[in-house]
């Protein structure tokens, strides 16, 4: 019998719904191939019905969230809602209550796309970015005092707990070890071979300043890759000079596994080189629970409703959920059809400029499937 999943789906704001279609069709096309039954649950949060009820996300949808297998997820952000109110009230809160600790961004360049890097091509740009997704600056401990006067004081810390620093580092080191099979990392030298390494995890901290929180990472990264792991090389950087080495020499980088907030920030840079917010896509994890997927490139309002909007971001958190359910095969034919499609197809990974429509693009990609 066919194996049935019950993906929500939140469509969100702006371009959000116009990608998802094509996610969905995708999606459609490899369940058919595959065999595989997937019964969607439509649910309308964003901004428009914030604006009509004044409330981003029910207690209850988080609970009807928690039954289902995944959550695939459009964008979130309207230009009439002030900024963190759909940020916290929808993105953080499903990342928070579903305890999806996990970010995982994939920064890998495909065949035909154009990076902004000189001299740097698919075999260089080919790691995977893990940031920890529930804790950091992200938390949201801290506040105001007198606020609105000249004496106004502003605090926001960084909390991070040893359980959640270990959770997200065994998923790397575990994910680091596992990745070699398919994707084989090129940068270990012939004497690192020999010794028994089989892949590099990369912490980016900043332990010459953030001398707290990332020596609690330092040592527990330490302590679990010295005991548990020793067949993955580890190296650490600086956030600083990681921004550099990711411009520089990003073939030096296997797995990253970073905090919250260096996580955001290195990877929208990991996009712009992997060729863009067109293509950049992540998934929100919980190894234990219910996952959930998103293009990162946000809701884009300005293209809305004009077909202009690259679908590959959407088509590639599909893939990401495709092999978060142990649909390896599914998510490899997607993954195939998308790499067909913008090495022979498209003129450019930016929206407006591929050479076709949204729909026209979300269609090369079913049909690549289906081939
Ligand atoms: C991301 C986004 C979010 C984040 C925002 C929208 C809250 O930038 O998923 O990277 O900061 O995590
Ligand atoms: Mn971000």
């Amino acid at each position: 019998m066919a194996k049935t999943y019950n993906i929500a789906v939140i469509p969100g704001d702006g371009t959000g719904p116009e990608v998802v279609k094509e996610g969905r069709k995708v999606l459609d096309a490899a369940a058919e191939k595959f065999s595989i039954k997937i019964n969607y649950i439509e649910y309308d949060f964003g901004g428009e019905r914030y604006l009509r009820t004044g409330e981003p996300l029910p207690d209850s949808a988080v609970d009807e969230l928690r039954k289902t297998d995944s959550i695939f997820l459009g964008a979130i952000g309207h230009p009439d809602v002030p900024p963190g109110i759909l940020e916290k009230g929808i993105l953080l809160k499903l990342r928070f209550e579903l305890d999806q600790y996990i970010n995982l961004r994939p920064v890998k360049l495909y065949e035909g796309v154009e990076t902004p890097i000189k001299n740097k091509g698919p075999g260089e740009i080919d790691f995977t970015v893990i940031r920890e997704n529930t804790e950091d600056l992200y938390t949201g401990t801290g506040g105001f005092t007198h606020r609105g006067s000249a004496d106004e004081v502003a605090v926001q810390s960084s909390v991070y707990t040893r359980r959640g620093v270990d959770r997200a580092l065994k998923y790397a080191f575990e994910y680091a070890r596992n990745r070699r099979s398919s994707r084989p990392w090129k940068g270990l030298s012939e004497e690192e071979k020999e010794k028994g390494l089989k892949g590099q995890l990369t912490l980016v901290g900043k332990t010459n300043v953030l001398t707290y929180i990332y020596d609690l990472w330092k040592r527990a990264f330490d302590e679990m890759g010295e005991k548990t792991y020793p067949d993955i090389k580890r190296d650490y950087n600086h956030v600083d000079a990681c921004c550099m080495w990711m411009v520089k020499n990003p073939q030096w980088y296997d797995v990253i596994v970073t905090g919250n907030m260096f996580g955001d920030i290195i990877t929208d840079l990991g996009a712009m080189i992997q060729g863009g917010m067109g293509i950049a896509a992540g998934g929100n994890i919980n190894p234990e629970g219910v996952s959930m997927f998103e293009p990162i490139g946000g809701s884009a309002p300005k293209y809305t409703g004009q077909g202009k909007i690259n679908p590959l971001a959407a088509i590639s958190s599909v893939q990401l959920m495709l092999e978060e359910l142990g649909e390896e095969d599914a998510a490899g034919s997607v993954e195939n059809a998308l790499r067909r499609v913008v090495a022979e197809r498209l003129d450019s990974l930016a929206a407006g400029r591929m050479g076709y429509t949204t729909t026209q693009v979300g269609d090369m990609v079913v049909r690549e499937v289906l081939k």
